[in-house]
């Protein structure tokens, strides 16, 4: 897998040495590898770790600082590993232990860094902890590490409090007690196998404590910390007042969501991570109302990053981008941390197709749209977001221009979200589809035999998406990016936070520069209209995401189109 070196400009026998810089975080390209989905090596149609590391170069040749891993503990699988019952052990699926120490060590030797997933506001309802709970009875002491409550009304029948769960339905469910009469009810803020932490409880704290050494001494580089805003509840669980379902994973102030008390876990936190060489990090996924509130997560004592879900949820207009960027770059900047920037993740509807679809639909999207139009738009918008200052996140099979499967049957469906909402909600299942590495047939080298199986089907188009058809076709998704990481590492003074300036160049169009290391400037230019923009050429075309038009000392823009040029 060297054939792509002349793509970046890394040297293949000093990549450790380059990835241990200082800082190396603040404008880290981030790649999320979803386990499931990623490569199969046992053919067992599941994605597991040896898979992962035998796919280390090709991330390694794309360019990418780091590696996110979402969950791959022990798990029942309720919500696709996000219900984990062991935190200290792989899920026989994935792989073993050894496997995860393998991937560390081949990843470090790569010069890759590994982030792995935490999941501290829910356990599994398999949690040894758990278990024990329901099984010792209302009198157990490790009820107190989970929110266990009398329910309401005669009998204890009602819900303690009006909580609706993120994925549809009551927050709580009701016990039965070991005798076999109805019991007292817990909380879940996700499915009901997702029995919600106590983090008053000092057990529980210490638990994490123990849980982020375990994987820091493992050599780990850092943790996406899952549902971060969600850990602390307001005291005594006072109702919300209204039963409208709450949005996805949170987006308003609510007794349940980004409370002042979960900042106290993550100084804590901190701590621990600095007790470790190598800026080993915490990235907050925290679903906030502003993007203020989401920078009270990377104060200096605590996280080190937090996903930018404000530019995630924005719309493929010009004025709706230029207020979140700027919003974004503006809240950052009183906290010292950088701004992040994502366009797609597991949980959402894969940029490609959110922007194939009329504006405003939100992130779970279930039509397919003007499939050409969202490849085009999502490669322009590829363009613009690795512009940005800051760091960059990457969803697998994204560098594909991967749409989401929109037409999945029911029965291979196993997001929770979409049951919980009966099927009017929730098309996760969409963005997860294993992605297509080489050959003509299913599936596409995601397992070892052609014909062989994958946990979700890949739909027949894919076979020309996939890194195979791909590589080398200078017209391709993946080598834009390839191009456009490459460029990045080329010029390491783009990720400075602060230095962007923002051009006039007129109605619907963005256009900014950025100093470079030499002198120079890099122009970055979206057209992000539905016609031809005409701009003064201003220096050496570097990138585009579409084929551009010279006119004399002009350049023709075509629609939904990024450029780069260097300049000065
Ligand atoms: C994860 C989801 C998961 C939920 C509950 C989210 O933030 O990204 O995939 O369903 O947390 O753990």
């Amino acid at each position: 897998m060297t054939q792509h070196l002349a793509t970046t400009d890394r040297p293949a026998d000093a990549p450790a040495d380059a990835a241990r810089r200082a800082g190396w975080w603040r404008d880290a390209v981030i790649y999320q590898v979803y386990p499931r989905s990623f490569a199969d090596a046992n053919g067992d149609g599941m994605g597991d770790l040896p898979g992962i590391r035998s796919r280390l170069p090709y991330l390694r040749d794309l360019g990418v600082d780091a590696v996110w891993l979402s969950p791959f503990y022990a798990s029942p699988q309720a919500d696709a590993g996000y219900d984990v019952a062991d935190y200290r052990a792989v899920d026989p699926m994935f792989g073993t232990l050894a496997d995860a120490d393998h991937l560390v060590a081949d990843a470090h030797g790569l010069g890759l860094r590994i982030i792995v997933d935490l999941v501290p506001n829910h356990s599994s309802d398999r949690h040894e902890w758990f278990q024990r709970a329901l099984r010792e009875g209302p009198a157990s002491p490790l009820r107190e590490r989970y929110h266990f409550r009398p329910g309401q009304g005669a009998g204890g029948d009602e819900p303690p409090n009006d909580w609706e769960s993120v994925f549809g339905g009551p927050a709580w469910t009701r016990t039965e007690n070991p005798d076999g009469t109805p019991g007292d009810w817990y909380l879940h803020l996700f499915a009901p196998e997702q029995p919600d932490f106590n983090w008053e409880h000092p057990a529980v704290r210490e638990e994490f404590h123990a849980v982020l050494r375990f994987w820091l001494d493992r050599g780990v580089d850092g943790f996406r910390i899952d549902v971060a805003h969600g850990l602390v509840k307001a005291a005594g669980l006072p109702d919300l007042g209204t039963h409208d379902p709450l949005k996805l994973l949170g987006t308003g102030a609510t007794p349940c969501f980004d409370q002042d008390g979960v900042h106290e876990i993550y100084r804590e936190w901190r701590k621990i991570l600095d007790e470790y060489p190598g800026e080993r990090i915490g990235v907050a996924e925290a679903w906030t109302p502003t993007a203020r509130r989401t920078a009270n997560y990377v104060r200096p004592d605590e996280l080190h990053q937090a996903f930018n879900f404000q530019y995630l949820a924005s719309s493929w207009q010009a004025g709706a981008l230029r207020q979140v960027i700027d919003e974004s770059l503006e809240a950052m900047r009183p906290v010292g941390a950088p701004t992040t920037w994502v366009l797609s993740n597991h949980d959402v509807t894969r940029h490609a197709t959110r922007f194939a679809n009329e504006p405003g639909l939100g992130t779970q999207i279930r039509t397919a749209g003007d499939r050409e139009l969202g490849l085009r738009r999502a490669r322009a918008a590829s363009l613009l977001m690795l512009a940005l200052p800051g760091s960059a996140y990457v969803y697998q099979g994204e560098e594909l221009g991967l749409p989401d499967v929109t037409d999945l049957p029911d029965e291979v469906r196993q997001d929770p979200s979409y049951f919980r909402a009966e099927g009017q909600d929730g098309f996760r299942d969409g963005c997860r589809v294993p992605i297509p590495w080489s050959g003509t047939e299913a599936p596409y080298g995601f397992g070892p035999a052609a014909g062989g199986p994958s946990w979700l089907p890949q739909p027949a188009e894919w076979a020309h998406l996939s890194v195979e058809a791909q590589t080398g076709d200078p017209a391709s998704t993946l080598e834009l990016y390839r191009a456009a990481l490459a460029y990045r590492r080329a010029h390491p003074a783009l990720g400075g936070a602060d230095n962007l300036t923002w051009l006039d160049a007129g109605e619907g169009v963005l256009s900014f520069e950025r100093s470079t290391d030499d002198g120079r400037t890099l122009r970055c230019t979206a057209n992000i209209t539905d016609r031809p923009v005409t701009v003064p050429t201003p220096g050496e075309l570097a990138l585009a995401s579409e084929p551009l038009t010279q006119d004399g000392d002009h350049t023709v823009l075509p629609a939904d189109t990024t450029a780069w040029w260097t300049t000065g």
